[in-house]
């Protein structure tokens, strides 16, 4: 090694002794050779000279080698050079060998510097992006590493570091990892390769990512990086729409458009528009709580009055400028468009209303239903220990303290401690917190509100009317065929499940209190799978003969299959569950005269709710279907709750977006689901179709379990 070396440094600098030349000159020099004038001896030194440098340590014995072969040696003399600018084309990736360099970021300035040994460069390289920060030479004399874009994405690209830690001031604020993508070749072939993707880090650093680098990902034909939509998703729970707003304002604000800061002007330009084009995605993504949420029309109109300040110097932002127009006139149309009863559709008196059109009207009723809203009225009935009550008009997101106080006004119950809480049909009590929301929306199905004394809390009991119904329908439920029953619930289902807004199933799982927000649609989807599950327990256990039993069973194990064939799925399992319910299944003489035929249907049923495998069968089933589907909604909330409590929301006071991505999916799920708007073919009826709408939109049960397993056992007792 030592003869290599001597021979080495005396061909090119005869005049230094070994002694004097330390082992970075060695490297230094032999790198300064161009790549295809090194000689196997060089690249057998420089090669062991790669292994120590801290940068490449993770690197196979094989890369290095190859590294050897094209590494290029760059040095500057003069501190203040800069390397190359934000917003750059990437062309190489650097490890620094001497001295240090500052990161800096436009409208932030030096966010770090970087040391011997620490590298920097490649996001862009890898993300095909543009440059993410400056680098700027912080002392004279620097000495780098250099591997041309070229040779990194032949040799490194696949085996560079899987993670990247990107600080600023010290800290940590992106962590990125990278994960392998598949695009769409020219011809057609899919390509495998890699790209960065964010696992952690700060909102603002974030958001600040997703503005610079990924949202032209969303035009190419990589459809993997899914990064602005999982933000769009999750952004209540880790920087809501007050800190959205105001950071996109800032950020907007802070791109530079003057030209004498180095090429800032393009650059700040492209930032500019990125903004407008962030905030189109999320207007496409989330229209309606975009158009509803006030701080968002504040800050469109914000935005407006920027860009078009900047207009007048840069024209080319006009398009920019009508974009964000074009939203907000968007938001006039809204209400418009959204008007719930068919009757106040705006239609020209000369027009006749053809047979075509009232379907397109009835079907844009069944698919159009208006949410219920923070601030839309609720009308809350309270009743006291001696079961008399009192109603409430209060707005839909009143906590908890705030129905008590009123309720103390109304009732002048004076200053004692009051306490709400929910009193069951079985008679079980749920104490409510203060700062609880939703308390109506969130009843049991026939749980009633309470006001008391704590003190008294225990003198509570039951009001009569939470018992159910003693008689059953199954009279009306003979004059309805099963495929109008099944079509009606389909359609109460689907008008439930579109209110749910997305955004409330993360408050729901994360608590609600938390956000502040009101769950009260996904509440009402969620409930009324009980409903339908109590009520076939219910009919089943009022039906006093095992002919009618017999029919009623039947009728429902049709229904569940109308059901499925509608892809209302929430409804499928709430009947199956409800046959399930040991109150039903234990009815063996009732099962016994059940035809051949629905037995194995129902068996059938039965397989597709097995849970075993984290509900393998029916999820393998749904992802066939084409949307419009009505999903099995507890199910879904079981995934999110999975997500949240499996997995911390930040570490080390980064945002776990790993956990954001999965709970972007199951809301994707959802959003897939409903992506096609429901047109099903009414039945024919005997019935008048409000009369079978009335009937299913109130279903009356029994919902203690207690009371229907006494119930099953009277009409079947258990046989000796
Ligand atoms: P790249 O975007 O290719 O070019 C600028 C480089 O600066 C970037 O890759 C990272 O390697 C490096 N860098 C280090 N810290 C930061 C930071 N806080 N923000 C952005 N880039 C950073």
């Amino acid at each position: 090694m030592e003869h290599l070396i001597r021979s080495t440094i005396s061909c090119s600098f005869t005049t230094l002794t070994l002694a004097q030349i330390n082992e970075d000159d060695i490297l230094c020099m032999l790198l300064l050779k161009k790549p295809h004038d090194r000689t196997l001896d060089d690249l057998e030194i420089i090669y062991e000279e790669l292994l120590h440098i801290k940068a490449l340590s993770h690197l196979s014995t094989s890369v290095k080698r190859e590294l050897a072969s094209v590494l290029v040696f760059e040095s500057h003399a003069k501190a203040g050079t800069v390397l190359f600018n934000q917003g750059d084309e990437g062309k190489s990736w650097y490890i620094i060998l001497k001295g240090s360099v500052n990161v800096v970021i436009y409208g932030k300035g030096a966010v770090c510097t970087l040391h011997e040994g620490d590298d920097f460069g490649k996001l862009a390289l890898l993300n095909d992006a543009p440059r993410a920060a400056t680098i700027v030479l912080r002392e004279d004399n620097c000495h780098f590493l250099r591997v041309d874009k070229e040779d990194f994405n032949r040799i490194l690209r696949d085996v560079e570091a899987n993670t990247v830690r990107l600080k600023e001031h010290g800290q940590d604020v992106l962590v990125l990892e990278k994960i392998p993508t598949k695009s769409q070749a020219a011809d057609g072939t899919m390509q495998s390769h890699y790209k960065y993707s964010v696992m952690a880090g700060t909102p603002e650093k974030m958001l600040e990512h997703l503005l610079e680098t990924r949202l032209d990902n969303t035009k190419s034909e990589e459809t993997t990086d899914s990064f602005l939509e999982d933000f769009l998703l999750t952004h209540v729970i880790f920087m809501p729409t007050e800190k959205l707003c105001p950071a996109l304002l800032s950020y907007y604000d802070a791109k530079s458009l003057k030209t004498d800061e180095q090429d800032a002007g393009d650059y700040g330009l492209t930032q500019k528009k990125s903004v407008v084009q962030f905030v189109q995605e999320w207007h496409n993504l989330a229209e309606d709580i975009f158009n509803e949420d006030e701080q968002v029309q504040v800050f469109l109109q914000e935005l407006h009055s920027y860009v078009d300040e900047d207009c007048a110097s840069f024209p080319c932002l006009a398009s920019e400028l009508t974009v964000l127009e074009g939203m907000m006139s968007c938001e006039k149309g809204f209400q418009f468009i959204n008007t719930p009863e068919v009757g106040k559709r705006r239609i020209s008196p000369s027009v006749m209303l053809t047979k075509k059109m009232a379907n397109e009207l009835y079907l844009d009723s069944i698919n159009k239903k208006q949410p219920i809203k923070a601030n839309d009225e609720n009308i809350v009935k309270i009743y006291c220990a001696d079961h008399t009550y009192s109603t409430l008009r209060l707005p839909m997101s009143s906590s908890v303290h705030s129905l008590i106080e009123h309720a103390r006004e109304k009732l002048g119950l004076g200053s004692e401690e009051l306490v709400l809480c929910e009193i069951k049909s079985s008679g079980d009590r749920v104490l409510y917190k203060e700062d609880d929301l939703c308390v109506t929306t969130g009843l049991s199905l026939n749980g009633l509100l309470f006001i008391s004394p704590r003190k008294h809390l225990d003198a509570l009991t039951p009001h009569p009317e939470q018992e159910g119904p003693s008689i059953g329908t199954a009279n009306i439920l003979e004059l309805l065929s099963t495929k109008e029953i099944a079509y009606h619930m389909t359609i109460h289902d689907w008008q439930l499940f579109i209110c749910v807004q997305e955004y409330e199933l993360i408050y729901q799982v994360l608590g609600r209190s938390n956000f502040n927000k009101i769950t009260a649609n996904l509440d009402l989807f969620l409930r009324r799978f009980n409903e339908v599950q109590y009520w076939v327990v219910t009919e089943m256990v009022l039906a006093q003969n095992v002919g009618k039993r017999v029919q009623l069973l039947r009728k429902f194990i049709k229904v569940a299959a109308h059901c499925k064939e509608f892809q209302n799925l929430h409804s499928f399992f709430a009947i199956v569950m409800g046959l399930s319910n040991i109150a039903v299944s234990r009815l063996s003489q009732t099962w016994e005269k059940l035809p051949g035929k629905f037995k194995k249907m129902f068996a059938d049923f039965e397989t597709l709710m097995d849970p075993s495998r984290n509900h393998r069968v029916y999820r393998l089933s749904v992802s066939k279907l084409t949307p419009p589907i009505i999903p099995f909604m507890p199910l879904l909330m079981k995934d999110l709750t999975f997500t949240h409590d499996g997995n911390k929301t930040y570490f080390d006071g980064l945002v776990n977006f790993e956990k954001m991505h999965m709970i972007a999916q199951t809301i994707r799920n959802v959003r897939i689901c409903r992506s096609r708007r429901l047109d099903l073919e009414p039945p024919n009826t005997a019935k008048s179709s409000t009369e079978v709408q009335d009937y299913i939109r109130n279903l009356q049960v029994i919902d203690n379990q207690r009371v229907l397993t006494q119930l099953s056992y009277k009409l079947e007792p258990r046989r000796t």
